[in-house]
């Protein structure tokens, strides 16, 4: 049993739905957020700004004695997560192994379809995951650069005109491609569910992969016996900039009171 928190950090506000997840699956467990609204959106950045970035926030979630650390980024994910698993001596988990893990299980007919940022469907990494679980599914990629900053600005409410519109025209092309699965490989996305769902229809079903990152973390923690005893945890919040917004979006995000204010962080600091 280990008491110490759990690092989560994301571009934004969008690793929150993986946060709501852990605060669902593992009550017990404290955590320390970083949300870098100061940088957002990650999706667009280069593999190199995507590094340092990814570094600072690992840098700062272990100023606290934290005991593993979630990714719940999907563009740190793709394109960081072997150099951080390599320079730091605790466990470091993304979001794409977990996902494509259920994606790969979940399909029928072979034909799955990943929706994330630019940086992300660059990298590959997601359908490089994918065949190497099954080298007979057929992946088809789509970048959405244009959600993340709508999510960040509020814009995720089914009946919003601007959301609806631009989610359409990212995924009227995948509707045509008969997909049985769709991955939503960023963690912004699980807040347009009922967007994408509407659009992709009944017979896709969605991969969450922040959630399903969530218990592949569990089971990671519970194998090494780092798993926090029973009791309730205690979720400390954290942000680069304007941690008054941030708060009033977690808590609609995690239908909770946070017990403690936003704490501001300087991260180039
Ligand atoms: C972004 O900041 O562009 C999205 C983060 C993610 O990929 O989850």
């Amino acid at each position: 049993m280990d008491q110490r928190p759990i690092g989560v950090f994301d571009s934004g506000l969008g690793g929150l739905t993986a946060v709501r997840e852990m605060r669902r699956l593992m009550p017990s467990e404290n955590i320390i957020y970083f949300g870098d609204t100061s940088r957002v959106p990650y999706g667009g950045r280069s593999p190199e700004i995507l590094l340092k970035y990814a570094r600072q926030d690992v840098h700062f979630l272990r100023s606290f004695d934290i005991k593993a650390v979630l990714v719940a980024c999907g563009t740190v994910s793709t394109t960081a997560l072997p150099q951080l698993q390599a320079e730091n001596d605790l466990p470091i988990l993304g979001v794409v192994e977990p996902a494509c893990r259920k994606a790969a299980a979940m399909t029928r007919n072979r034909r799955v379809g990943l929706i994330a940022t630019a940086a992300s469907v660059r990298s590959g990494a997601y359908e490089r995951t994918l065949h190497r679980l099954d080298e007979t599914i057929h992946v088809v990629s789509r970048a959405c650069p244009l959600l993340v900053p709508l999510v960040e600005n509020g814009r995720y409410q089914p009946g919003d005109v601007v959301i609806e519109t631009v989610a359409r025209e990212y995924l009227e092309p995948l509707r045509q491609e008969g997909l049985d699965v769709l991955i939503l490989g960023c963690t912004h996305y699980p807040l347009l569910t009922d967007i994408i769902r509407e659009i992709m229809g009944p017979e896709v079903s969605l991969v969450n992969a922040g959630a399903e990152s969530v218990h592949t973390l569990h089971d990671a923690l519970a194998r090494r016996q780092l798993l926090a005893p029973e009791g309730t945890g205690q979720a400390l919040l954290c942000t680069s900039d304007r941690p008054e917004g941030f708060g009033q979006m977690a808590r609609r995000f995690l239908q909770e009171e946070p017990t403690a204010p936003v704490r501001l962080v300087d991260i180039e600091g």
